[in-house]
């Protein structure tokens, strides 16, 4: 079974990132044939960036991953920028399989254009046919994400449907894996909303490597309701939030932590999620100043990881092209 996810160098991972996608990578690289995790800077580049703001968060991104335990003897790490089958095939699929209505639809690209103070980038637009790109140029057959790339990994299994159905046979049509419980962690101060780095307040955002006693603070602070007990329900979206974390984090049912939270206070619920959580992130960030520190040996893990991904990528893009009728016809 083939496996592909990426991540994005963006902003700071957050504890979202963390439980949604970054856990499960770590969980599937020993059953990967291979599992392939790529840093997709190319996606970085579609809203305002700074250039060298870019290459550091590459650099923090891949150093949480492998911190987290990726292990590259076990996975293929790379770059995205370092295997233009990228860019290419996103050209190819864009071409020929990609429908300007079904990207005009997607939910991300809305919430980010509106975002944008400046330019709305064709290629903010085009992000979703990037990411099919990804997926597709490793025929991968699963792909673990959170539960917001759900309707981007729909249209992934479309284009790749509708290339086949053109061109024959090419592409494996992926499907998706997404967690039971942690699917969509919410955001601590507004718990309608999922947690991210361009959260209103940063208050409900908790980051993988943040300070154990900021953590603590914006457990403490985090929003419930006006009720008392430690159970969830469609009209208690904080506490039924916190009871997720602590299930994930604690390897225990959500069930189980409402019974063993029967009858207790929100105030030592809160503080049992903190210490819970801190130490979950705890080896993360024991481990990842070591790592960071060491530019070359990032750079080096990241060069072997992109010379695997281009030798498997490579002979399946050059074989879309070549059913396409474009370049040199191969024997
Ligand atoms: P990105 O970088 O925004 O997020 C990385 C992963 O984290 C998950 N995630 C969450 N999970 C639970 N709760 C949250 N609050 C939360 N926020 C984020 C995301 O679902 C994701 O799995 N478009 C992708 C990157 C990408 C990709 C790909 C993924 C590019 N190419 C190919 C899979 C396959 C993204 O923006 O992820």
């Amino acid at each position: 079974m083939r496996i592909f996810s990426g991540i994005q160098p963006t902003g700071r991972k957050h504890l979202g990132n963390y439980i949604g996608a970054i856990s499960q990578y770590v969980d599937l690289q020993e059953q990967g044939d291979p599992a392939i995790y790529c840093v997709v800077d190319l996606h970085a580049i579609t809203v305002k960036y700074d250039p060298a703001e870019l290459r550091e968060r590459l650099y923090d991104t891949t150093a949480i991953l492998l911190a987290s335990g990726l292990d590259p003897e076990d996975c293929i790490l790379f770059r995205q920028s370092d295997v233009p089958e990228h860019t290419e095939l996103t050209w190819l699929l864009a071409g020929t399989a990609t429908s300007h209505g079904d990207l005009n639809r997607m939910h991300q690209f809305k919430e980010k254009s509106v975002k944008q103070r400046e330019l709305v980038s064709a290629g903010l637009f085009f992000y979703p046919a990037l990411m099919a790109a990804d997926i597709l140029a490793y025929n991968a057959d699963l792909v673990p994400v959170g539960d917001d790339q759900r309707q981007h990994l729909e249209l992934a299994r479309q284009i790749a449907t509708n290339f086949n159905n053109r061109f024959g046979d090419t592409f494996t049509v992926p499907e998706w894996r997404i967690p039971e419980v942690g699917a969509r962690i919410m955001d601590l101060k507004n718990p309608d909303q999922k947690m991210s780095t361009t959260s209103d307040n940063p208050a409900g955002t908790v980051y993988v490597l943040e300070d154990p006693k900021a953590i603590e603070k914006k457990f403490k602070s985090a929003t419930t309701d006006s009720g008392s007990e430690v159970r969830r329900a469609l009209d208690k979206p904080g506490i039924s939030n916190l009871i997720e974390i602590l299930s994930v984090v604690s390897g225990r049912s959500m069930e189980q932590v409402e019974a063993d939270f029967e009858g207790q206070q929100y105030g030592s619920f809160k503080v049992a999620v903190a210490e819970a959580v801190i130490e979950y992130l705890r080896p993360v960030q024991e481990k990842y100043s070591e790592l960071r520190a060491d530019e070359a040996a990032l750079e080096a893990a990241l060069g072997a990881g992109a010379e695997k991904a281009s030798a498997i990528a490579g002979p399946i893009v050059a074989a879309a092209r070549d059913k396409m009728g474009l370049g040199r016809p191969v024997a």
